[in-house]
């Protein structure tokens, strides 16, 4: 955290945005960038002035309690090892503000340009769709297998 002279946070340095490719390919990266998701790894600082950025620290509730996407990655076991979480969730955000009713195909297009290497993507899917029937008001039902 960085100070002005009257101790007033300038800014703070976030570290949960992870680079994994560095050639916009894996989504490690992404962040919401004035309403969209960008793979900030191919985003220069110049593109970015002025702009309204939110990375992974800026999802959860003004509470500071889990969001809906946050809680539902947690309940459905949509991480292992973590690495692709944050870029997954920033985008999986962007999308269900886009979206808020996904379908499973909806979901599976819309994450499509983040990589995970752990999950097989059965439960970040299901994560989403805890946190869609969240924001919804209704409850969350599995897909039958
Ligand atoms: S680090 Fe892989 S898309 Fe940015
Ligand atoms: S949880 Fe390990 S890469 Fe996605």
């Amino acid at each position: 955290m960085i100070f002005s002279e009257n101790r007033f946070p300038l800014f703070r340095i976030v570290t949960g945005t992870h680079i994994g490719c560095e050639t916009t390919h894996c989504g490690a990266c992404t962040v919401d960038l004035d309403g969209m998701s960008v793979k900030s790894c191919t985003v220069f600082a110049v593109q970015a002035q002025g702009s309204d950025i939110t990375t992974i620290e800026g999802v959860a509730n003004a509470d500071g309690s889990l969001s809906a996407l946050q809680e539902g990655f947690r309940m459905m076991h949509g991480l292992q090892c973590g690495f692709c979480t944050p870029g997954m969730i920033l985008r999986a955000q962007r999308l269900l503000k886009e979206n808020p009713s996904p379908t499973e195909a909806e979901i599976r297009m819309g994450i499509s340009g983040n990589i995970c290497r752990c999950t097989g993507y059965q439960n970040i899917v299901r994560a989403i769709q805890y946190a869609a029937a969240k924001i919804n008001g209704v409850e969350f039902q599995e897909a039958a297998e």
